[in-house]
């Protein structure tokens, strides 16, 4: 088995993603916005990795330099913006881009060389449905839904550029979990999900690259 490197540990989906992997016998890089809530879990390694702080992706680089990881999850994000137009909460906003968006380009532009050395060189972007703009038809939610749209755009160009090192891409939304971003009222638990996002995953073909699918493996629109 390779190895698998998760952003956003911490809780939720990240969480999942970093058991199920260590559970199916990968070694996990697990990554943390914040260290104190590491998992209790020996199999693992466990590092700080807060994707707004370049200095931390600096350290992990030079840990990792020269290591192939098999498997790179960007998961990290922040949640739904719920303020209305006239009264949005602009930090916010910025903060929704710095984490969801750039944060993510930035893992890829530090690890893609230990990905072209892995044997699987898969790449999932963990994005959502709220950041498809054929799928708005509700409004709202400003700095989110640009923040994943955004990162779907950035996710297509890496698909592409990243091709000819044999590097698989693939935007995925999660579904809506029940986890601390997704509510107590949402219809799947992390398990569900990250169970069947690896499924998909472990059927995907090359040909499959830069396309942004559910959690089943559904097509989604732009
Ligand atoms: N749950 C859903 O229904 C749903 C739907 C669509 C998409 N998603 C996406 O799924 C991903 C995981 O979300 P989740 O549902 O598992 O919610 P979550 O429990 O809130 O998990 C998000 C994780 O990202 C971490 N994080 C926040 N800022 C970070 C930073 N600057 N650097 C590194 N990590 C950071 C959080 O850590 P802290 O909590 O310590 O800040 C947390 O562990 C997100 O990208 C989210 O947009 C979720």
């Amino acid at each position: 088995m390779g190895t698998v490197l998760v952003t956003g540990c911490d809780s939720g989906i990240g969480r999942e993603f970093a058991t199920q992997y260590a559970d199916a016998g990968y070694a996990v890089v697990a990554t943390y916005r914040d260290l104190a809530n590491r998992l209790d879990d020996a199999r693992m390694r466990h590092r700080a990795l807060d994707v707004t702080d370049f200095a931390q992706f600096g350290a992990l680089a030079a840990e990792l330099a020269g290591e192939p990881i098999d498997i790179l999850v960007s998961n990290a994000g922040i949640g739904l913006d719920v303020r209305k137009l006239g009264d949005l909460d602009f930090a916010y906003v910025h903060r929704m881009l710095a984490v969801n968006t750039v944060g993510p380009l930035k893992l890829v532009d530090t690890f893609a060389a230990n990905l072209a050395v892995g044997r699987e060189r898969r790449l999932l972007i963990v994005s959502s449905s709220m950041g498809a703009i054929g799928m708005n038809l509700t409004g709202g939610h400003y700095g989110y839904r640009a923040s994943k749209a955004g990162l779907n755009a950035i996710g297509r160009s890496l698909a592409l550029d990243l091709f000819p090192r044999g590097i698989t891409v693939v935007m995925l939304h999660p579904g809506w979990v029940r986890t601390a971003g997704g509510s107590e009222d949402a219809p799947i638990t992390a398990a569900e999900s990250v169970g069947a996002m690896r499924d998909f995953v472990r059927r995907l073909g090359n040909h499959q690259t830069g396309g942004f699918y559910t959690y089943a493996g559904q097509p989604l629109p732009w």
